[in-house]
């Protein structure tokens, strides 16, 4: 399904110098997995994540989802497979503070000029009940918690059931009860959502809950090994 090939990523630093911040990445992912990528600060977790997200290109290599070849594709296209094939959660939650929960969450189902599809009013609702926002769901995002707020922000990722579910220090802002409550979430939406999961954490808790564990360093990516 999500298949990356040698993916190299360089940036001008600020002398002049070219900097190889992803040295040669190869990645294969299919429905149902859960992988977690670790690394030091720096090391080029949210530039990968950003690459496999179709947010950011590779300077070489190919970024592959379900056949379609990222470098490949047009604007267009891109933009539809961002909206409907992949779903993006931060540490901040990017909520928009003047919209209810449940609007938030069918954002990204009236994105793209189309009407939204028949029940996605329904699969918000049932999404935010399963993750414990029943009662929340016309409030705005600054009447509840952190916690809560994430969890929206999950539920708003998962809202056009994608292929692909990509998270970038999901829990960071987070404290550790909730946090723990949040990847729990995650683990449990992707095993239900059949989506895959690829989170990118320096939190070796949060990591170890995924099938698969992999370290980013030095621009490489390896499993770790038990
Ligand atoms: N747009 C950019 N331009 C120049 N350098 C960048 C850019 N984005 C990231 N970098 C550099 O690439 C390296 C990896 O950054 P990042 O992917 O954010 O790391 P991480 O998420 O692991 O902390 C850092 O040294 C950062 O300064
Ligand atoms: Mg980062």
């Amino acid at each position: 399904m999500l298949e990356l090939k040698d993916v190299c990523k360089e940036f001008a630093s600020s002398e002049g110098s070219v900097v190889k911040v992803l040295d040669g990445i190869s990645l294969k992912a299919s429905a149902g997995d859960s992988i977690s990528i670790v690394g030091p600060s720096g090391s080029g977790k949210s530039t990968l994540l950003n690459i496999i997200g179709a947010l950011d290109k590779p300077t070489s290599g190919s970024v592959k989802l379900d056949g379609t070849d990222f470098s490949k594709a047009g604007d267009k296209q891109l933009a539809q497979i961002r909206n409907r094939r992949i779903g993006f959660v931060f540490q901040m939650h990017h909520l928009l503070p003047q919209c209810s929960l449940i609007e938030n969450v069918l954002l990204p189902a009236l994105a793209g000029g189309g009407k939204p599809e028949g029940g996605v009013h329904d699969r918000a609702v049932e999404l935010l009940e399963k993750v414990g926002l029943k009662d929340k769901i016309n409030s705005l995002p600054r009447q509840v918690s952190a916690g809560q707020r994430q969890r929206a922000a999950i539920v708003r990722a998962l809202i056009n059931s994608p292929a692909l579910l990509l998270a970038d220090e999901p829990t960071g802002a987070l404290d550790a009860v909730i946090a723990r409550e949040t990847a729990k979430l995650l683990l449990e939406l992707n095993r239900t959502e059949r989506t895959a999961l690829v989170v990118v954490t320096h939190s070796q808790e949060l990591a170890g809950q995924m099938a698969r564990k992999m370290t980013l360093s030095s621009g490489k990516l390896k499993a770790d090994t038990e």
